[in-house]
């Protein structure tokens, strides 16, 4: 996965994703708090900290192992910005911190979750008021008669079933799947409060769509 996320987040992060946010790279410069939900072995989070030195970062993952290797890259490159933790997400929705965050991130993280209910109003809980949420996820309708022309569909639909919809299922979850698709996305986010959704894509990224999620309309 962190390969995958190698290619379409980390190359284009600064460059190219982070501008879909208005405003995004002034506020990262001048001083924010971020966090990564299901950051995994942290490159966002790393990338991202040494970028901008004055935000504070933090990613969480259930992963013990993605946790300790983002840890270790941190601790490597002097980035004192970045911290991670092995965090099991299900009940984000009452555990999350209340407004803390100004940004909040998930590369392709939502749909893999246990409960991505609960995830989706925990970031909402935890984002404060003027804040945006930026979730990078599959791109696809969450019918299968829309997908049919998928470019990528026949594999899309083998990682769901073969990797995504299990690392849910064997938490007991909702088994979305990687074609959860952008119909249940946005039922999902208006569900956990969020109201104003722009869902973008990028050129270099047919396979996701990038939802700028902000609470309500300004
Ligand atoms: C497809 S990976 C994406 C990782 C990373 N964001 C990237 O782009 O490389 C999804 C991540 O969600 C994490 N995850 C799954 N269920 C979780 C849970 N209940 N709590 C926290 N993280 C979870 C997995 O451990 C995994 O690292």
């Amino acid at each position: 996965m962190a390969e995958d996320s190698g290619l379409t987040v980390i190359s284009s992060l600064i460059g190219v994703i982070l501008p879909l946010v208005p405003g995004v790279i002034e506020k990262l410069a001048a001083g924010i708090e971020v966090l990564d939900i299901g950051c995994g072995s942290g490159g966002a989070v790393n990338l991202m900290a040494e970028k901008f030195p004055n935000s504070m970062f933090t990613g969480y993952d259930l992963s013990e192992e993605a946790i300790s290797y983002a840890s270790e890259i941190a601790s490597e490159n002097n980035l004192t910005n970045a911290w991670f933790e092995t965090r099991d997400l299900t009940t984000f929705d009452i555990d999350a911190p209340i407004k803390k965050y100004d940004f909040i991130t998930a590369f392709d993280a939502i749909h893999d979750q246990g409960r991505p209910d609960r995830v989706l109003a925990g970031v909402n809980r935890a984002l404060k008021d003027d804040g945006v949420f930026l979730m990078q996820d599959i791109a696809g309708s969450s019918n299968v008669y829309n997908n049919l022309d998928h470019p990528a569909g026949p594999f899309l639909y083998t990682a769901s079933t073969m990797h995504c919809m299990t690392v849910s299922l064997a938490q007991g979850g909702m088994g979305l799947g990687t074609m959860w698709g952008r119909e249940k996305a946005l039922e999902m986010l208006n569900d956990a409060g969020f109201y104003d959704v722009d869902v973008k894509s990028l050129e270099h990224d047919f396979q996701n769509y990038y939802y700028v999620i902000r609470k309500s309309r300004p």
